[in-house]
């Protein structure tokens, strides 16, 4: 399972990568927003960092503009993948890059029918947004198991990223569908290192490790 992180902030993708355990990154209007510096800069920023992956994605709305922004975009750095919307025009503008070799990924996909909609038109990653879903008082976790056995039906190439990841669970939840990607808020991130027996054997062993020494002192 590779693991994204969802932030455009620099110094947790900087943590995430020292950690060494960080594959991409997927960012979105939203995060780069939140970010308030140049758009280009930080997805180029963020790619000398991460060596992986990295989604930014369009604000277009028609295809052609889509294509033009991602054609710019993709000159930025070899690891940069244009994040278009699931609509007719982005599936539309999809097949047009990925005919020209730009890799994309899906975005805002909530249902397994738009899934399939971008692997057939050539997505390298489709996004199904799990949190959102579970939002409106629907499972997002079913729709991304739907998606996971639709894909094995079929052999799709497309690789799926569990988006709109909210906790823990939907991590482990995901892992156990085999799902290739998970990107993540990095404060989930951080929750998956934490477990409260970790800490006190931790403390245990700190204090039997004191008291050996000083008994070996004396
Ligand atoms: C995915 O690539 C999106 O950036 C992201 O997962 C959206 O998550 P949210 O629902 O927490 O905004």
């Amino acid at each position: 399972m590779k693991i994204f992180l969802d932030t455009a902030n620099l110094e947790e993708i900087r943590k995430g990568v020292e950690w060494g355990i960080v594959d991409g990154v997927t960012t979105n209007p939203t995060l780069i927003a939140r970010e308030k510096v140049p758009f280009k800069e930080r997805i180029k920023e963020i790619c000398d960092l991460v060596k992986g992956p990295v989604s930014a994605e369009v604000t277009a709305l028609d295809w052609r503009g889509m294509v033009k922004e991602a054609r710019e975009l993709a000159k930025l750095d070899e690891h940069v993948v244009i994040k278009i919307p699931l609509t007719p025009d982005g599936i539309r503008a999809i097949k047009v890059l990925s005919s020209e070799g730009i890799r994309t990924n899906a975005t805002l996909v909530f249902s397994p029918m738009q899934a399939v909609l971008a692997a057939k038109a050539g997505a390298t990653y489709v996004s199904p947004f799990i949190g959102r879903v579970d939002d409106v008082s629907s499972d997002g976790l079913k729709m991304l198991e739907e998606i996971v056995v639709i894909f094995g039906n079929y052999s799709f190439e497309a690789e799926i990223i569990a988006a709109s990841i909210r906790h823990p669970m939907h991590v482990l939840e995901a892992a156990l569908m085999g799902v290739d990607i998970v990107t993540m808020p990095f404060s989930v991130l951080e929750k998956l290192f934490k477990h409260p027996l970790t800490d006190i054997g931790i403390e245990r062993f700190t204090k039997d490790w004191e008291r050996y020494k000083e008994t070996m002192g004396r």
